[in-house]
């Protein structure tokens, strides 16, 4: 096989990349600059609401001479998608469409977001240098996992897998016996799949009595909801793998917006030639200088059918410069977006610092959920986590889990309470986790 001899352990990697990955800044800069106008103008004439918008904030596309520019241009959110449900966001006629997507939309009405064929292709394209990216090679077998359907995550891992020339299984999400079945029978090279339904699949293993460290995965691309760096460390060390991870958003294309590089693995490469990102003061919109955190804010460069100009993502993060793609800067793994972030008496906390902080332990394997209630007038956090089989008591571990507490006052300023519950106790997602359970009563 053509990856035989490769070895594909970060340190030995050899990394393998198109023309425009490999270009200088002034280059990537320079044909940014050309694409934005292209996209500005292009969303401009052929969608009545970036029309209505840029009207109404008195800017104009020729307006635009440089990158600085763009920040003269209104925000576009989620709320402006969802008012133009289905179908009135899309700058081509219909039919030129081949194919919609749709999000899931906790709230309210889904977005839907429609590609032409150039889009398809541009989409394949960024998708199959992740790949590559991630350490995949022309030849080998990927188990995809992300959720086939309205979700783009699935499709669009598969048509990028293809085009590098893989043989993708399409399994999907679910049926997790079978996904452990079929890693031992194809022995697969690479595994896409939310890191959150990559602990269940080791789960299974376990339970099948099976070395995870044995089976031929090499490769993880995890991605579609945020992870942590000590999560990283537990499903490499689980499965002696290098493991990923991969951004995107159903609004900028789907999975393939940015990716982390094997070799460095330090953050994300945005595929700056399609994607021209920009980090903001979530309250004031002012853009920040690359190395400040905020909220990452997207405009599509290429895109015919689903133009997105300063799409507002919600997602917090910093821009930093390249480094294994010098001319491509990087946005710093995606801990929390400003959705899921919980204020509890003044303090602000995401999930991802409650996952830091367990999997540090020797007890819990990173299967957690966050409820939250009302006491009167008070907000209680409970922190329920499961604990790993080796580690089980039989009661509720409780001196660990009231240390944990302590920890967690003392660190994140936070008062809670954790409950340590019996392994298998907690639903496993089959994609996105849902971290945290509001059981507050509505005001
Ligand atoms: O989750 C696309 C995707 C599929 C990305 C497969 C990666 C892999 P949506 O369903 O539209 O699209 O959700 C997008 O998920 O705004 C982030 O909040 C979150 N997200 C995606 N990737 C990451 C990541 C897909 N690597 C939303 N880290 C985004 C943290 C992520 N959050």
């Amino acid at each position: 096989m053509a990856h035989a001899n490769l070895q594909t352990k970060a340190s030995s990697y050899i990394p393998e990349m198109d023309k425009i990955e490999a270009a200088p800044r002034d280059e990537i800069m320079a044909l940014q600059t050309k694409r934005l106008a292209w996209s500005l103008s292009h969303a401009y004439e052929n969608v009545t609401h970036y029309k209505k918008a840029f009207d109404k904030a008195g800017v104009h596309p020729s307006d635009f001479k440089e990158l600085s520019d763009l920040s003269r241009f209104p925000f576009t959110t989620k709320t402006d998608l969802r008012d133009n449900y289905p179908f009135n966001m899309f700058a081509v006629p219909r039919e030129k469409l081949v194919r919609v997507h749709a999000s899931s939309g906790t709230t309210g009405k889904p977005i839907v977001v429609g590609y032409t064929e150039a889009d398809i292709n541009t989409w394949s394209e960024v998708m199959a240098r992740s790949i590559r990216a991630a350490g995949g090679r022309t030849g080998m077998i990927i188990h995809n996992a992300y959720g086939y359907g309205l979700f783009t995550g699935g499709l669009g891992v598969h048509y990028g897998a293809e085009k590098l020339g893989c043989t993708v299984v399409p399994i999907s999400g679910g049926m997790t016996e079978r996904q452990v079945q079929l890693i031992n029978d194809f022995r697969p090279d690479i595994i896409t799949v939310t890191p959150s339904y990559m602990l269940a699949i080791l789960d299974e293993f376990k339970r099948q009595k099976l070395d995870p460290r044995q089976c031929s995965l090499k490769i993880g691309i995890f991605g579609a909801e945020p992870w942590t760096n000590a999560m990283r460390r537990e499903i490499e060390e689980a499965f002696d793998m290098d493991a990923t991870d991969i951004y995107g958003l159903s609004e900028v294309i789907g999975p393939g917006v940015a990716q982390e590089c094997i070799e460095s693995k330090d953050g994300l490469h945005i595929w700056e030639d399609h994607f021209y990102p920009e980090v903001i003061d979530p309250d004031t919109g002012a853009v920040l200088p690359d190395g400040e955190k905020g909220e990452l804010v997207f405009t599509s460069l290429t895109k015919e059918g689903f133009p997105v100009i300063r799409y507002r993502t919600r997602d917090l993060t910093q821009l930093l410069p390249g480094t294994a793609r010098p001319g491509m800067r990087r946005m710093e793994k995606v801990t929390g977006r400003s959705d899921d972030m919980i204020i509890l008496r003044g303090v602000n906390l995401f999930p991802t610092q409650i996952e830091e902080v367990l999997l540090a332990t020797d007890w819990c394997g990173g299967h957690f959920i966050l409820e939250l209630t009302r006491d009167g007038r008070m907000d209680e956090l409970t922190i329920v986590a499961e604990a790993r089989p080796e580690a089980w008591d039989g009661h509720g571990l409780i001196d660990h889990a009231d240390r944990i507490a302590t920890h967690i006052k003392n660190t994140i300023g936070v008062t809670c309470k954790v409950r340590a519950v019996a392994p298998d106790t907690l639903e496993r997602s089959l994609g996105k986790a849902r971290r945290v359970h509001d059981k507050r009563p509505k005001d």
